[in-house]
């Protein structure tokens, strides 16, 4: 069916498409019918998907990457297509409207995107106050949600803790785990907070205000997956020195080798994160070299170029406890979710 659909959301611009595509689910599961038709036909169940992970029980491994839905707008139709797990943000604490459009592109010939949204979301107490909302109507959903959390693009890196802490208290009761970005490409300097001493500095102060609460939530660290492998070592020592509960491997890339799209037509297009298929096997490699840094106890969550059951494989086999969606279910559809859950049950 989505073959069908596909060159017609296609001929709509990407976030046009976004919009198009949001609207419609949202209406289909205003309908408890709607509901209940998408979750018959998307969703997949069996014991064996369901994983307890950092403490949290997933009911089965596959999620929704940060990014799609920044600001918990979609989570119920969402979930009715299948995925165990949600992950909203990058949230910041005060709204953005992101980088000038256009800032997000396809890459048909490469199964791809680049996008340079630089953070564009509604800001913190809106999505405080969906989460709020949807736990409230939905009292008994067994749905985990991620809160993955930025800064503010006017936020010198040497305040930046402070941004961040500010979305961790505001979010702690309402998530399920956490996860800090200091990855994007798309917010000037932002990925500075890698290096050694400010990421060391950041993730102390978020792990305090995380044991000022009788039960912790898990925290993952979100990387790039431009490092180079002395990078990723200092990583993997501040993981382990903080405690932290594992990774989440990858955020898009910066590199644009390996294409099949046009260099002029790349060249045209200008600044911002490759994500999907060019992107799988870095991805695949920072995931396989960080267990085998982290050890089996860390948890990794694989995200980068997953368009089938063999790429989700590929990312288990190399490590990962979970996976993430985002450009592969563009591509490919929401039926993507199902057959990886087939396939690795
Ligand atoms: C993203 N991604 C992303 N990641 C993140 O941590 N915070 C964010 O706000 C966003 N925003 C975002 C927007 C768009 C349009 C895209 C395509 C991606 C990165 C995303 O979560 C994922 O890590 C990468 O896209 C790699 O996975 P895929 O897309 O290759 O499956």
């Amino acid at each position: 069916m989505y073959s069908v659909l596909k060159p017609i959301i296609f001929l709509f611009s990407p976030e046009q498409a976004h919009r198009i595509t949001m609207w419609c689910l949202d209406f289909v599961v205003s309908f408890g019918v709607g509901r209940r038709f998408l979750q018959y036909f998307f969703g997949y169940s069996h014991p064996r998907l369901q994983h307890e992970v950092m403490g949290v029980i997933f009911p089965n491994p596959v999620g929704l990457a940060a990014g799609f839905d920044k600001d918990a707008k979609h989570v119920v139709g969402l979930s009715a297509l299948g995925f165990g797990f949600i992950e909203v943000g990058t949230v910041t604490p005060v709204p953005q409207i992101g980088s000038p459009q256009p800032r997000l592109f396809r890459l048909p010939a490469d199964e791809a995107l680049i996008n340079r949204m630089g953070f564009n979301n509604e800001g913190l107490d809106a999505l405080v106050g969906r989460l709020k909302t949807l736990r409230d109507t939905k009292p008994s959903s067994t749905l985990i949600i991620g809160g993955n959390i930025g800064k503010n693009k006017d936020t010198p890196n040497d305040k930046a803790v402070d941004d961040y802490a500010k979305c961790f208290i505001a979010l702690f009761p309402w998530v399920d785990y956490f996860v800090v970005n200091v990855s994007s490409p798309n917010t000037p300097n932002l990925r500075a907070l890698q290096e050694k001493e400010p990421l060391t500095h950041l993730l102390k102060h978020l792990q305090s205000l995380n044991v000022s609460h009788t039960k912790h939530k898990p925290i993952l660290l979100k990387i790039a997956p431009d490092l180079t492998q002395e990078q990723l070592d200092d990583i993997a020592d501040i993981v382990t020195e903080t405690k932290l509960s594992g990774i989440i491997a990858t955020n898009t890339t910066i590199s644009r080798a390996h294409l099949n799209t046009s260099l002029t037509q790349i060249e045209s297009i200008g600044a911002g994160g490759l994500s999907g298929k060019p992107l799988h096997l870095r991805s695949v490699e920072v995931v396989h070299y960080m267990r085998h840094k982290l050890g089996k106890e860390a948890v990794i969550i694989g995200v980068g170029g997953i368009d089938s059951a063999e790429t989700a494989q590929q990312m288990m086999d190399a490590g990962a406890n979970l996976i993430q969606l985002y450009t592969g279910f563009i591509y490919r559809g929401p039926i993507l979710v199902k057959q990886i859950l087939a396939k690795i049950s």
